[in-house]
């Protein structure tokens, strides 16, 4: 697997922002992957607009893997910097939204408890607009992404730090840059505790299935976004 460490261009906010980072420059013990840069295109193939996302609407698009799902969320209100830690014990500083108004944020879609994810026939893990609500204990929070499984809830404005449930980590998040000029948006790296390794090595066959051979190949320059509700036949509520 490709894990470089990370020592490029990475969108700190607002506008397309960009510096050269190190895990020291950080501070943090987590430091940011890299991966190859994947610009987001929507269904027609056209570079993907950021001001055409509707607000609190799940997108997926896949990244850094043809297999590992991702969702884009225009939250609606700005996502500020926010300081995380992994279930190991690794601190990172989750950067916060980007785009006009630092609105747009992007996680793995792994849910990081016992890894469920959205296929294009059932999904357990999205985000719901309005008041969180939780079978298993007090609510916290409102517009969270929520895993049915389980009940594990992640504040997407908060890097997708966990609120509720049995996840001992948020979900890891996928850096996005914002281009002003052009309000495109391409993917970079991810930042946080990833679960590749375990995800590949618990679906191995039914990833073989779903996706083929190519399944653990890194995307490479361009990857299709799509509202939730058109990739997933059964995205289940609960
Ligand atoms: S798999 Fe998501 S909460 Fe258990």
């Amino acid at each position: 697997m490709d894990r470089r460490e990370f020592v490029g261009a990475c969108s700190l906010g607002g506008g397309s922002l960009v510096a050269t980072l190190t895990g020291n420059a950080w501070g943090a013990n987590a430091a940011p992957r890299a991966y190859p840069r994947a610009q987001l295109l929507d269904e027609l193939g056209q570079p993907l607009k950021a001001s055409s996302l509707k607000a609190q609407t799940n997108y997926v698009f896949h990244y850094p893997f043809e297999a590992t799902p991702v969702f884009l969320l225009d939250l609606g209100k700005a996502a500020v910097a926010t300081p995380l830690q992994t279930r190991d014990k690794k601190s990172y500083q989750w950067p916060g939204g980007v785009g006009p108004k630092r609105s747009l944020v992007a996680f793995s879609a792994i849910c990081a408890h016992k890894l469920v994810y959205p296929t294009k026939d059932l999904s357990f893990i999205s985000f719901r607009k309005g008041a969180a609500t939780n079978p298993q204990t007090p609510s916290k929070g409102s517009d969270l992404i929520h895993c049915c499984a389980d009940h594990s809830q992640y504040d997407p404005a908060r890097g997708a730090q966990v609120l509720n449930g049995p996840a001992e980590q948020p979900l890891c998040a996928v850096l996005i840059e914002h281009d002003a000029r052009s309000d495109t948006l391409t993917a970079t790296g991810t930042l946080g505790g990833e679960l590749f390794d375990d995800f590949f090595k618990k679906y191995e066959m039914k990833l073989s299935l779903e996706v083929g051979p190519n399944a653990r190949q890194t995307v490479a320059r361009q990857t299709v976004v799509r509202e939730l509700d058109r990739f997933c036949r059964n995205p289940v509520r609960c």
